[in-house]
């Protein structure tokens, strides 16, 4: 019977071991997390969504504050167009971010950075390049390119020192999202070096119309292998999403993916950027908990659990602060949301809203608790304490768990 450690992920001349740990925002999949995917021998990714935040968080900047001085006459003003980002502090968050982590590596492992095109940030092409070409610049090993179909962002690395060292990969959902990047970035005459293959069960925002149930991983995965033998392509593919484990990887591993990307079980470890008393939220949640909605601005569905306070809180729009997913013209679809409740309820203290949440605010704060389908699996990767609470795991144990258990079983902890 085979485990996950009798294959390797290979890059170049460079073996791992075939696990990513995904990405998840806003400092969920934390450096500590990637560093310990990357001591391990597999691959961890620190996000770049809000980095300036995190970085003031992290390393001591600060940048909210700077930006909301600038912008505090607007607090009122539904027009939010005038709030924009300062591509110095990107690029310096940026820089923080990525040359702390990468310092700080250990191991045969590498550390990717995911980077989320729907991240709009009022000027979308100026900030995704000031992004990219600072990880790159900071000795990120590779980026992986995730919400959205990131046509134009091979072209924005072009011209840089690392655009061919760096591993470069996308996420795709679909054979169309693939082709689409592909014929795109034809050109450059570089092809991704690794392509994420999500399928409907993930965390976070899902490449998936509100019909995700009907889709399945398996299937995405041989059809795009498929094309790719026929088109002579030699690219990894990574399979994501729903996979709980070892046997589970193993399933897509003997079926040809490269590497498995993970993350779900990674929620409630010491490791993750999540507080405790989430990650406890997270564990304790049963299947009915869960939900794949549409509140998040982006326009993609996102999976959370239920009871988070994101959903139907009716906080005022933080562009100001953070304005991460302004639009090209500065639009959000939380602040019409907003305005849409305020206009009806106009003697309100407190309105709340339904349809749309503030991604910024919530996500910032770790009121978002966006999970993966199998999220009410946790509780039986880990021992409940006499206090009723459950055992925090160490990423280790199960980066180890998904690397050698075989059979369906899942390692408890001492
Ligand atoms: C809490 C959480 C946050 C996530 N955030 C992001 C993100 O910011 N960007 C992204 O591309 N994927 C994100 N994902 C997706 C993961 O990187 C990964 O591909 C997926 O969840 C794997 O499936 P699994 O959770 O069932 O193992 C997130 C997943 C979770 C659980």
């Amino acid at each position: 019977m085979k485990r996950v450690d009798d294959f390797r992920l290979r890059f170049g001349k460079q073996e791992l071991v075939p696990i990513m740990i995904g990405g998840m925002g806003v400092d969920i999949s934390t450096a500590e997390l990637a560093l310990e995917a990357a001591r391990l021998g597999g691959v961890g990714h620190i996000s770049d969504a809000m980095l300036p935040t995190v970085s003031d968080r992290r390393y001591d900047t600060d940048f909210v504050k700077e930006k909301l001085k600038l912008y505090t006459y607007n607090l009122d003003n539904s027009d939010k167009s005038a709030v924009k980002f300062d591509l110095g502090q990107v690029a310096e968050s940026t820089r923080l971010h990525v040359s702390k982590t990468m310092e700080a590596k250990r191991g045969s492992g590498m550390i990717f950075i995911n980077c989320m095109e729907k991240l709009t940030m009022n000027a979308p092409r100026e900030t995704l390049r000031v992004r990219l070409r600072t990880a790159l610049d900071a000795g990120i090993d590779g980026i992986t390119l995730s919400a959205g179909l990131h046509l134009g962002s091979f072209a924005l690395m072009e011209d840089h020192p690392r655009f061919r060292d760096a591993r470069l990969g996308i996420i795709v959902s679909s054979l169309r999202a693939l082709q689409l990047f592909l014929r795109k970035t034809a050109k450059l005459n570089r092809l991704p070096d690794f392509v994420v293959v999500e399928g409907p069960l993930a965390g976070g925002h899902l490449g998936f119309d509100m019909d995700w149930a009907k889709y399945d991983l398996h299937t995405i995965m041989a059809e795009i292998s498929q094309y790719l033998q026929t088109e002579k392509l030699d690219i990894p593919l990574i399979a994501a999403g729903g996979i709980f484990t070892g046997s589970d990887a193993v399933s897509f591993l003997e079926n040809g993916a490269a590497a498995v990307q993970v993350a779900t079980r990674f929620t409630a470890v010491h490791e993750c950027g999540l507080p405790e008393k989430v990650m406890q939220e997270y564990i304790k949640a049963t299947e009915e908990d869960i939900e794949v909605n549409t509140v998040s601005p982006t326009g993609y569905p996102m999976r959370m659990l239920k009871n988070c306070p994101a959903i139907g809180s009716g906080v005022r729009p933080g562009c100001e602060s953070y304005g991460y997913l302004l639009d090209a013209s500065g639009n959000c679809s939380y602040i019409e949301a907003y305005n849409r409740e305020v206009a009806a309820h106009p003697k309100a203290k407190k309105i709340s809203v339904q349809d749309k949440t503030c991604l910024c605010t919530h996500m910032r704060n770790f009121n978002c608790w966006t999970c993966g389908h199998y999220t009410y699996r946790l509780k039986d990767a880990t021992r409940r304490l006499p206090d009723g609470s459950y055992q925090i795991l160490s990423a280790e144990h199960v980066f180890r768990d998904y690397q050698f258990s075989v059979d369906q079983k899942i390692a408890l902890p001492d």
